[in-house]
């Protein structure tokens, strides 16, 4: 069992037998949770804290929930983002942090690099849960893992992710990782949502969604993040950006007749996806990502704890 740091910071730089070593721990975890058993000696004695400085239900909830499965006293800490003087009050809080000796911190942070540069102030693992438009790794994870499930690998596969490219760290971790796995992945959406490096990322864009969606064999959306779009104006409109780049019926038509349907929540139906599709009881796994996400989160929790000195 490999992991090539002590912190989980990003999926970029990660190799295929990291990917592949934390896919299959997680794997087992997700069996365990089937059966309603715990490991609750495994974590025990360790302190756990969530520290989140922007909104979050799932991730949360999953990292606390992964987090008291294998037995560590968690902490659930939420910042307000509008009191955060970024720098000053973030590397104060990692020394308050450090008083504590928590030893693992799980951080989501509207600054791109913020989990980055706390690990260097800190004792404990950093896990990034959500980094400004930069990286979700362990998004990357559960997405990953509830596609392996699904259709047995993840080399060769189509994986079109579709909608607001440019501002989800959600689908930069995907690029990383399902390009990592031997996947071919496009990215689809309108000209002002791609991002300027995608010729960097080594995808295919499309801005035709029909094109992008031929053959696929997972398609993936996205949530539009208003909140990162400085401008505002990125998108016409709600119903027009439904009709080019919404995921309904006739459009998943063009996919592989068995390709699976994802979305990492909070979805907006009616704008990037419709809600017979997101509710479909074969074509959409997006319940099952939600189980897949404490379970990836165990694996992570744990090899990042076999690093941690035993006593602090
Ligand atoms: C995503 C996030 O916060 O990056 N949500 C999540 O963690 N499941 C995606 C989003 O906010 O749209």
């Amino acid at each position: 069992m490999s992991h090539p740091s002590k912190h989980l910071l990003a999926i970029e730089g990660l190799e295929p037998p990291h990917i592949a070593d934390l896919l299959d721990l997680a794997e087992s975890y997700a069996l365990l949770n089937r059966s309603g058993k715990t490991q609750r000696d495994l974590l025990k004695g360790r302190t756990l804290i969530n520290l989140f400085f922007e909104d979050s239900t799932r991730t949360r909830t999953s990292f606390e929930l992964a987090g008291k499965r294998l037995g560590a006293d968690v902490i659930n800490m939420s910042v307000s983002t509008s009191s955060v003087n970024k720098g000053e009050t973030l590397l104060d809080t990692a020394s308050t942090l450090n008083a504590m000796q928590c030893d693992l911190l799980v951080i989501r942070h509207a600054q791109s690099g913020a989990p980055a540069l706390l690990s260097q102030k800190v004792d404990a693992a950093v896990i990034n849960a959500g980094d400004g438009t930069h990286e979700h790794p362990t998004q990357a994870l559960l997405d990953a893992l509830t596609i392996r499930r699904h259709k047995g690998r993840l080399e060769g596969l189509i994986v079109a992710i579709c909608g607001d490219i440019a501002h989800s760290r959600v689908a930069r971790s995907n690029i990383h990782l399902l390009g990592t796995m031997g996947a071919r992945v496009r990215i689809v959406g309108p000209p002002t949502l791609i991002p300027a490096d995608a010729a960097r990322l080594g995808v295919e864009v499309f801005t035709d969604m029909r094109a992008g969606l031929k053959d696929a064999d997972v398609v993936m959306m996205l949530r539009l993040q208003r909140e990162r779009m400085a401008a505002g104006g990125l998108v016409p409109s709600a119903r027009e950006f439904f009709r080019f780049y919404g995921l309904d019926a006739e459009k998943l038509a063009l996919a592989k007749p068995d390709s699976i349907v994802m979305h990492p929540g909070p979805m907006n139906r009616g704008v990037e996806i419709d809600s017979a599709i997101a509710d479909h009881p074969t074509r959409s796994v997006i319940g099952e990502q939600v189980e897949m996400g404490v379970a990836c989160r165990m694996a992570v929790l744990d090899i990042l704890a076999r690093r941690l000195p035993r006593n602090r």
